[in-house]
């Protein structure tokens, strides 16, 4: 019998909230599926649209960005503006082909322990149903000189720009 497949699924989560509610999850013991590998930031305002499609093109089969609850973030305004730009992100991995429901964003405190099992039993169902992103095989197929759409195209780029490089911070800008 085949393999069932099990989707590598990026979770970026603030550390305040959905971070702390992730390790409640574990605490309280509650039981719910491995697939979500967990980087944590100060916040989701810090997330750059470029991470996410880094981790596309490194192979995740789907992103989940999580973080305090709207009118809760301890930057006062992050996780609004994430929420615009995940909105957003969203729009561009379109164009490149990836069903948008790969990216996604939720909002759970460090009590819901509970509600972070139920996002990614939830998120885990979702991308079972979608299958293996096909995000680096078609980067492969461009590198081998087979004939490509330009989105498939500008993929492979990003997958050659990316590869082996670590997302370096943006400089501080001094006033
Ligand atoms: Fe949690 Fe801003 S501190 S989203």
């Amino acid at each position: 019998m085949a393999d069932e497949f099990e989707p590598k699924i990026l979770g970026i989560l603030c550390n305040w909230c959905t971070y702390a509610g992730a390790d409640l999850a574990g605490t309280s013991r509650t039981q719910y599926p491995p697939n979500v590998r967990v980087i944590r930031v100060m916040c989701t305002g810090r997330i750059d649209p470029a991470f996410i499609l880094e981790a596309f093109s490194l192979g995740a089969d789907a992103v989940l960005v999580s973080g305090c609850h709207i009118g809760d973030c301890h930057y006062i305004a992050g996780n609004y503006k994430s929420r615009r730009r995940i909105a957003l992100t969203r729009k561009v991995v379109e164009q490149y082909g990836i069903d948008p429901r790969r990216l996604k964003m939720t909002f759970v405190s460090a009590s819901e322990g509970a509600l972070w099992a139920q996002v990614v039993r939830d998120m885990v169902n979702t991308i079972k149903k979608l299958g293996p992103s096909n995000v680096q095989k078609k980067a492969k197929m461009a590198e081998a000189g087979h004939a490509a759409p330009s989105a498939d195209e500008d993929l492979a780029e990003i997958a050659k720009a990316s590869a082996g490089k670590k997302l370096e911070a943006a400089p501080v800008q001094k006033k």
